[in-house]
């Protein structure tokens, strides 16, 4: 009997070892250890065995049932784990998706400014948008009967530091820059700029500028030209011409305000005959993008240059205007709604 329990014993952890998964090793389990298992019913033989040799005998198949419940449990758990392993990979799971933001047509406006001036080897700088009536006003050249200084069209603050303001425009960063650097040099200033005007379709409180200054010798308004021309050229296409009107500016001297062809019509709806007048420039045939002009000399004087010695031309345009007309965007209160569905479309 001793020798048919340990060939038992060798047959069950055999079958342990090679049974590949958990239901062959529930197979041997019942095989050997069920209730109508091998050892089972060779325990029930125990009455044929002599009385002197029964303990020895029981212990023995106490011993082999031990042995092989230890070697099923041992394998199960092992296997167990690595079938866990396996499971972890489900490649037929639809992934995890995740929301993705998208960049503000705002400042996706500014970005593409900035690049077709970055590669004309203009650098950005930036002011702030508190200022002093100094930098605001007189560094400009913009007296004090000029209507821009007027309550109703600037933000005034209460302040015990001296007269502080919104910015009205970008130009203050004009004469703050110049005071701190020698020419040459050609800076764009992107940034927020205030004005209280009651909000409607195109107009806000609060929008974006970028400001543009060159100043060197021999700079002339060829220059101004050429710069705007390759700037337009990259932002609204190739065949883009650009038309230069008269204005004022105090600080600028003489002062233009500057048109481009409209990219949608091409001016040519204006000319058609019975044609839906375009959209976008409501058949004229030119959009107002931005002013500029040549640096006024009283501006130098101000900051300490001397007008004999260098030119400079200087621009500003509005960012709003600029990515309306682009994006063909009808009104200005989107860009700070702030509807996700308005935003996911850029
Ligand atoms: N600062 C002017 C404005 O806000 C724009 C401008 C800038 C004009 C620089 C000429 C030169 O309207």
């Amino acid at each position: 009997m001793k020798d048919q329990l340990k060939k038992l014993e060798q047959e069950a952890l055999g079958e342990v070892r090679s049974a590949a998964d958990r239901d062959s090793l529930e197979t041997v389990r019942t095989k050997y250890l069920g209730r109508k298992g091998l050892l089972t019913e060779i325990f029930k033989k125990i009455g044929e065995v002599p009385v002197a040799e029964r303990p020895e005998i029981g212990n023995l198949i106490n011993q082999v049932k031990n042995n092989v419940a230890a070697a099923l449990d041992e394998k199960l758990r092992s296997s167990a784990g690595a079938e866990r392993k396996v499971e972890k990979i489900d490649i037929t799971l639809p992934g995890v998706s995740f929301k993705h933001g998208s960049t503000h047509p705002i400042t996706r406006t500014i970005e593409d400014i900035s690049e077709a001036f970055l590669s004309l080897g203009f650098r950005v700088v930036e002011g702030p948008e508190i200022e002093t009536e100094h930098y605001n006003f007189e560094a400009l050249n913009i007296p004090l009967e000029h209507p821009s200084r007027d309550a109703f069209d600037t933000f005034y603050l209460h302040s015990p530091a001296g007269s502080h303001l919104l910015r009205s425009h970008t130009s203050p960063v004009q004469a703050r820059f110049m005071e701190k650097n020698s020419p040459p040099f050609a800076i764009i200033v992107p940034g927020r700029v205030f004005r209280p005007d009651a909000t409607d379709a195109t107009h806000s409180f609060m929008f974006h500028q970028i400001e543009g200054l060159v100043v060197g010798e021999r700079i002339t308004f060829a220059d101004l030209k050429g710069v705007l021309a390759i700037f337009a050229r990259q932002l609204f296409g190739e065949d883009t011409q650009m038309r230069f009107r008269p204005s004022f500016f105090p600080f600028t001297e003489p002062s233009a305000e500057v048109d481009i062809s409209c990219f949608i019509c091409k001016g040519e709806k204006a000319k058609a005959q019975g044609q839906k007048r375009c959209s976008v420039c409501g058949g004229r045939g030119w959009l107002e993008i931005l002013g500029a002009g040549m640096v006024n000399p009283k501006v130098f004087k101000n900051v300490g240059y001397d007008p004999e010695k260098v030119t400079g031309f200087a621009f500003g345009m509005g960012v709003e205007r600029i990515a309306m007309l682009k994006y063909g965007i009808n009104d200005i209160r989107l860009f700070f709604e702030n509807d996700v569905r308005f935003l996911h479309q850029f």
